[in-house]
């Protein structure tokens, strides 16, 4: 007679000796009998199940163009800096419960109080703090779409309810609608990403002002990219306790790698929102890595012109390109739409892919986006590289 939940009674396990004999590595008869995986998916919050993954293909290409990470390493002195204090560390030992050192450092650099910074494992975990603690079922967040993908992931996670916003038909924020439907919907938060991922296109000063001030909400505005363009918010935080400013080391701080980002607010709600963080969240290589690069980031200052540069250079050769449609650009990438009647935004991917070994980012299937296709600035070897790359393939497609 078999147990309860299909194990095996100890009689059927004794019956199965000769197996053991056989196969003495074997553990099978002593593993239940499999479920169904529905038995566990039916504690799966519903909002969650309806909810489609954040993922993304790996490859191995010869030009990589699709993340938007800095094509410079951290500089080597910065590099040995860092190393040298990791190699004088136990490693036996956590982390501080509190990460002083790298929050003393955003402190010093950005002139904020050190008890309104919040430092985590990349700015993505911040994204998710700050979403847990303000966000529950029937909480509204009012999302400018197409975006970065992870504020509607964290908003639905938490059961809350998104409130897309297009961008205008030329992919700019709709500034208007955006405090309309803060206000129609009484949101908790509006999500502003400036410059916008994966469009490029940044609020002014007086746009965000605009959103603040006219929503009784609060305002998380993602400026992982604005170190390429667009309006640094840091001097808007002073008296506005409802100003969340988010900032990365993965893109113009080049340590992608290591995941570290930050949060700039008040003190008074960086302390609500420290309470969804795990602790030792942020290990200490990543701790002393970004600590050490914010205290030399003189020296990455020529990487980030170059890549400026770069993108500038994307920005206007791709212009003239018959056959796609380029989009302004205040980050480090660029956001162009394959137009050609002869190809298709597949086709150009694949191409640049297979005949070139130069991997973009197809965000096709963002909302207002089909056809188009995402490039991130890279050195100029691997921006001409792309450049010809794509003239020929458009060419041979006959766009003209
Ligand atoms: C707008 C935006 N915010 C946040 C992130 C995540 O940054 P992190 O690497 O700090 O988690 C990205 C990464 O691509 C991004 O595009």
């Amino acid at each position: 007679m078999s147990s309860a939940e299909g194990y095996p009674s100890s009689a059927e396990r004794a019956s199965s000796d000769v197996s053991r004999i056989v196969d003495p590595v074997s553990t099978v008869e002593s593993r239940p009998r499999a479920e169904a995986p529905d038995r566990a998916l039916a504690h799966v919050k519903p909002c969650v199940r309806e909810m489609g993954a954040y993922t993304l293909r790996p490859y191995e290409p010869r030009i990589k163009l699709n993340q938007n990470e800095s094509p410079y390493d951290v500089p080597p002195a910065i590099k040995e800096r860092i190393a040298e204090r990791l190699a004088g560390r136990p490693w036996n030992r956590y982390p501080p419960f509190v990460a002083a050192d790298l929050i003393d450092a955003v402190s010093e650099a950005t002139r904020w109080p050190s008890g309104g910074v919040l430092v985590a494992n990349g700015s993505n975990e911040l994204i998710q703090s700050v979403l847990a603690v303000t966000v529950g079922p029937g909480v509204a967040v009012v999302v400018p779409e197409p975006t970065f993908t992870l504020y509607r992931l964290m908003t639905e996670v938490n059961g809350g309810t998104v409130v897309p916003v297009p961008l205008d038909a030329e992919l700019r924020f709709d500034v208007d609608a955006i405090v309309r439907a803060a206000r129609e919907s009484s949101a908790a938060v509006v999500v502003l990403c400036s410059p916008n991922n994966p469009t490029g296109g940044a609020l002014t000063r007086e746009e965000i002002l605009r959103v603040h001030d006219e929503a009784d909400a609060l305002v998380l505005l993602d400026q992982a990219y604005v170190e390429f363009g667009g309006y640094d918010a840091i001097p808007l935080l002073e008296g506005r306790p409802r100003l969340v400013v988010l900032r990365t080391f993965s893109k113009a701080m080049a340590m992608a790698g290591l995941r570290a980002g930050y949060m700039l607010a008040h003190p008074a709600l960086a302390a609500e929102v420290h309470k969804a963080k795990l602790p030792y969240n942020i290990n200490f290589f990543s701790e002393v890595a970004a600590a050490e690069v914010l205290r030399g980031r003189a020296l990455l200052v020529p990487q980030q012109d170059a890549i400026r540069a770069e993108r500038d250079r994307l920005l206007a050769e791709l212009a003239p390109v018959p056959g796609i449609r380029v989009y302004p650009s205040a980050a480090n990438f660029v956001l162009f739409r394959v137009e050609a009647p002869g190809t298709t935004h597949t086709e150009v991917f694949r191409r640049l892919l297979d005949e070139h070994g130069i991997l973009v980012r197809d965000v096709s299937k963002y909302p207002m986006l089909d056809g188009c296709l995402r490039v991130n600035a890279g050195t100029p070897e691997e921006d001409g590289a792309f450049l010809l790359a794509l003239r020929a393939i458009l060419a041979a497609a006959g766009a003209d």
